[in-house]
């Protein structure tokens, strides 16, 4: 069983020696997922934030976020980049499996390219509030030729398998495929869901929409 230390400087030799190249630009399904949301007073979770491109985009929309990553590399990188960018952003150096939540804190919580276990993914469910926002992506098994993502199975998810762990919130968009980005191909699934109450609901506009164009 690997400790918080280990995680820690794993990602920590990750990020300095470069085998992790992380992106820099917020996420276009976090983009447009909230482009349309009022962010006045609401609260975001970010887990596994890495180099902070979210969690600071999601600061400089207003959001008050709070975000968490076991690396110092990757914490010391994303606090620099919400100074340079002059935004505040609760930085959290620990190990999300020890992150104490509350139940029904968050108005969105994003997790983009971190595999949670059914346990943390519960207990994000559960922290979410009532009409609040999962954007979830990450790497997929397939039997597709791709480049990039964890070598084993074990950190990918199986097919329609994030959308079974969400599936009693309101899935707003699910999609899996193949995505081509300049470092090669990945095969990904997106979810955004929203917890909700009752049998009918009041529905944002496109999110499947303007995704499906991207
Ligand atoms: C593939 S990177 C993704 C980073 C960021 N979400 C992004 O998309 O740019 C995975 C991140 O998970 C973090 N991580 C790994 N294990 C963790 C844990 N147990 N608790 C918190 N963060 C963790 C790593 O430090 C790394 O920054």
């Amino acid at each position: 069983m690997t400790n918080k230390n280990d995680q820690s400087s794993k990602w920590d030799e990750r990020y300095m020696s470069g085998e992790y190249r992380p992106r820099t630009e917020a996420s276009s399904l976090i983009k447009i997922a909230t482009e349309r949301m009022d962010c006045k007073d609401k609260r975001c979770l970010e887990v596994a934030c890495g180099n902070g491109r979210n969690s600071v985009y999601l600061a400089e929309k207003g959001y008050e976020v709070d975000a968490i990553d076991v690396s110092t590399v990757a914490l010391s990188r994303a606090r620099e980049r919400g100074e340079n960018a002059k935004v505040d952003v609760n930085w959290i150096l620990g190990d999300v499996d020890e992150f104490e939540f509350v139940e029904e804190e968050y108005d969105v919580i994003v997790v983009d390219f971190y595999y949670c276990e059914k346990e943390l993914i519960e207990s994000i469910k559960k922290s979410l509030k009532v009409g609040g926002l999962i954007i979830y992506e990450h790497h997929i098994r397939t039997e597709n030729e791709i480049e990039r993502g964890p070598s084993k199975d074990k950190y990918r998810f199986k097919s329609n398998e994030l959308l079974d762990y969400f599936s009693d919130l309101t899935i707003l968009y699910y999609r899996e495929g193949i995505r081509r980005v300049d470092r090669g191909s990945m095969a990904i699934s997106s979810l955004v869901a929203r917890k909700t109450e009752g049998d009918s609901q009041k529905y944002p506009d496109e999110i499947g929409g303007s995704m499906s164009q991207k």
